[in-house]
C-alpha cells in the first residue's frame, strides 16, 4: 500500500504549474462518445479518474490513445458497447456521465447506479428525470439503469437544484436530440462552460452555458476537433491554501484566477498576502484571522475547497464557522484533523473551528479526495512526520502532488509499506 510521508514546517517558495481540471476532463472524455470522429483533448491531467474513464471508453467502443503527456486522442469504433459496469462506476461516480451521450448516440445504455459515497448519498434522480423528459425509457434493475430511446427529443427541463453532473449529462444528450432543449436552473460551474466549448467545437449548437439557462439546438451528428481543458481551480485553490499556511512568495501559474475568485477572496480576508494576475497567483503567509465560509454552487465558495479551508482556519487566531450546504456528510476529515490536534466541533452542517492550534504529526487515513488534500495541508504545517494512508483517494484527482510540493520546498515522499 502506498503512503505519503510529510515532514511539516518547511516554507514553500517557488512555482507550481496548475494542471488541467479533472472535473472538466471527465465530462470531456464522456462527450467523445457522441462522435466517431477524432477528438484531441489537451491539458488532460494525469490522474487516476482519467485512467478509469479511458478504460471505460475503451469498453464502450472508443479507441483511446495518449500520444504525449496531457494529450488524449479518441476515435469511435462505431459505438459497440453500451454498458458501464458497477466495478468501474463504484470507483468513480463521474462514470455516470456516459449515460446521456450513450443514449443520444446509440439509443440504449446500461449504466450502474453509483450508490452512495463517503461524502453523502449523492443520488442521480435529477439526471434520470431529465432524460425521461427527453423521451428516454428508463428501468432500474439489479442496481443498473437500463435506458432506451428512439431519437431523444428536445424538452424544457427545470432543475430544482443546480446539479453539475445532471446539467452535463443532459447537455451532452441534448446535442443530438431532435429539436431544442432548455435547461433551467442549470449549474454554472466553469466546467460546464468548458464542456459547452468542446461540444460547440464538435458541431453542437449551445447558447447560455455559464448562465442559469442553457439552450441546446439538437443536430444530426457531431464531428471531431481539438480542445484544451481548463486549469483545475480546485488544485489551484489547494496550493493557494498551502501558500497561505507556509508560503514565501509561492507562485501558481497556468490558472484562471477568476475561476477561484471566491476562494482567493476568503483566503485573502484571512490575512494571507495575495497578488493576482488573470492567470497567475502569488501567495505568502500572513497573520491569520478567522473567516466564516459557506459552501455554495459556483460562483460561491466551492464545497471541494471546504476541507482545505478548514485546515487554514485551525491556524487563525479565533473561531470560524464553516457551513457545508452541498453535501450532507462532508466532514470526514474532521476526526483525522482532531488526531493532529485541531479543535473543531461539528453541529449538523456547521463546523466550528477554534484556532490557533499547533498541529502535530500523526498517522492519518484519507477518506475521500478533498479530505485527503486537507490532510496533506495539515501535514505540511504540523510539527513532525505525518503519514497519510489510502493514497489512492488523492491519486484520483491530484497530478504529481508530491513532485509539485517538493519542488517548492516541502519535504514529501511516497513510500510503500
Ligand atoms: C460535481 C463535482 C464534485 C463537486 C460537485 C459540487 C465532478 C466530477 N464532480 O459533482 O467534485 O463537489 O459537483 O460542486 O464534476 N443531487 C441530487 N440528485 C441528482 C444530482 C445531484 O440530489 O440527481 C444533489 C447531490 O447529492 C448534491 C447536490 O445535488 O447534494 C449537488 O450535486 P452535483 O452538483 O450533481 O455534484 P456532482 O455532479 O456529483
Amino acid at each position: 500500500m502506498e503512503k505519503l510521508r510529510i515532514e511539516g514546517g518547511h516554507a514553500l517558495t517557488g512555482t507550481v504549474a496548475v494542471g488541467g481540471a479533472k472535473n472538466a476532463a471527465l465530462p470531456a472524455l464522456a462527450a467523445t462518445l457522441l462522435t466517431d470522429a477524432e477528438v484531441r483533448l489537451h491539458n488532460v491531467p494525469a490522474v487516476r479518474d482519467v485512467d478509469t474513464t479511458c478504460r471505460l471508453l475503451d469498453q464502450l467502443g472508443v479507441e483511446v490513445s495518449r500520444p504525449a503527456p496531457g494529450v488524449v486522442v479518441t476515435r469511435g469504433r462505431g459505438a459497440t458497447g453500451s454498458e458501464a459496469a458497477y466495478d468501474l462506476v463504484k470507483t468513480m461516480r463521474a462514470s455516470f456521465l456516459v449515460l446521456g451521450p450513450l443514449l443520444a448516440r446509440t439509443g440504449r445504455a446500461r449504466v450502474s447506479l453509483p450508490g452512495g459515497c463517503a461524502i453523502g448519498a449523492r443520488p442521480v434522480d435529477r439526471h434520470l428525470a431529465a432524460l425521461e423528459e427527453m423521451g428516454a425509457e428508463l428501468h432500474l434493475e439489479d442496481g443498473y439503469v437500463e435506458a432506451r430511446c428512439d431519437r431523444l427529443r428536445g424538452a424544457e427541463i427545470a432543475f430544482d437544484i443546480p446539479t453539475v453532473g445532471g446539467t452535463e449529462n443532459c447537455m451532452m444528450a441534448a446535442t443530438l436530440a431532435e429539436g431544442t432543449t432548455t435547461l433551467r436552473n442549470a449549474a454554472r460551474e466553469p466546467e460546464i462552460n468548458d464542456l459547452a466549448a468542446l461540444l460547440t467545437t464538435l458541431g453542437a449548437r449551445i447558447e447560455g452555458a455559464g448562465s442559469h439557462t442553457i439552450t441546446i439546438h439538437g443536430v444530426e451528428e457531431l464531428g471531431g476537433g481539438t480542445h484544451h481543458v481548463i486549469p483545475d481551480r480546485i488544485e489551484a485553490g489547494t496550493y493557494l491554501v498551502a501558500g497561505a499556511l507556509l508560503g514565501n512568495e509561492l507562485e501558481l501559474t497556468h490558472c484562471v484566477t477568476e475561476h477561484l475568485q471566491t476562494a482567493v477572496d476568503r483566503v485573502r480576508a484571512s490575512g494571507a498576502q495575495i497578488v493576482t494576475d488573470s492567470d497567475r497567483i502569488v501567495v505568502s503567509r500572513g497573520e491569520l484571522h478567522p473567516v466564516d465560509v459557506r459552501t455554495q454552487p459556483y460562483p460561491g465558495f466551492p464545497t471541494d475547497m471546504q476541507a482545505q479551508f478548514m485546515v487554514l482556519m485551525t491556524q487563525a487566531v479565533g473561531s470560524a464557522v464553516i457551513r457545508e450546504t452541498i453535501f450532507e456528510n462532508r466532514f470526514m476529515h474532521v476526526p483525522e484533523l482532531h488526531r493532529m490536534g485541531a479543535d473543531i466541533t461539528i453541529d449538523g452542517h456547521n463546523a466550528l473551528v477554534r484556532g490557533p492550534t499547533p498541529l502535530s504529526a500523526a498517522h492519518v487515513m484519507a477518506t475521500d479526495l478533498r479530505a485527503s488534500a486537507s490532510l496533506v495541508l495539515a501535514g505540511l504545517v504540523a510539527e513532525g512526520e505525518t503519514v497519510i494512508d489510502r493514497l489512492y483517494h488523492l491519486d484520483r484527482g491530484y497530478e504529481n502532488l508530491e513532485q509539485k510540493l517538493a519542488t517548492v520546498g516541502a519535504r514529501v515522499e511516497r513510500f510503500r509499506e
